[in-house]
């Protein structure tokens, strides 16, 4: 089994899209092991965007991250990442396949309603960032 991490982002929770993300991921299989809403301090979305530092983005994108509350979850399953990546679609919403989360609801490349990680090694840091293992279910 695999896990991954995601995130209702400032806009997702704005837009009350928290319940149909999340139901998107649990059609696919998936199963919701840890859950909760967090308000994130302009430090803590630049720690977890550290990898994006350099961009030209990152101020405006760890602005975006701490305008309001968010909401985080660790999920697990087969293939976890690729599904929650699937169910995502493309960052840049107008180049997102129809029927997907960022397609169907977000507004723009920064605006862009939801986060999964890209990679088994990028979720081990992602979930650990977010969740100790008593949050985490066994
Ligand atoms: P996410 O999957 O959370 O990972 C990094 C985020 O940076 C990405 O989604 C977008 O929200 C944001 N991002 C990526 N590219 C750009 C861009 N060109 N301009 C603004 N924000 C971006």
């Amino acid at each position: 089994m695999e896990r991954t991490l995601s995130i209702v982002k400032p806009d997702g929770v704005r837009k009350n899209v928290i319940g149909d993300v999340i139901g998107r991921f649990e059609k696919q299989g998936l199963k919701v092991v840890a859950l909760k809403m967090a308000s994130l301090s302009k430090a803590e979305a630049e720690g977890f965007y550290a990898v994006h530092s350099a961009r030209p983005f990152f101020a405006s994108l760890t602005e975006f991250m701490s305008s309001g509350p968010v909401v985080l979850m660790a999920l697990s399953g087969e293939g976890a990442i690729k599904k929650v990546r699937d169910a995502m679609g493309a960052t840049d919403p107008a180049k997102a396949a129809p029927g997907t989360i960022r397609k169907d609801l977000a507004d723009s490349i920064e605006s862009n309603i939801v986060h999964g990680s890209d990679a088994p090694e990028t979720a081990a840091f992602e979930i650990g960032y977010f969740f100790n293992a008593l949050e985490i279910k066994r």
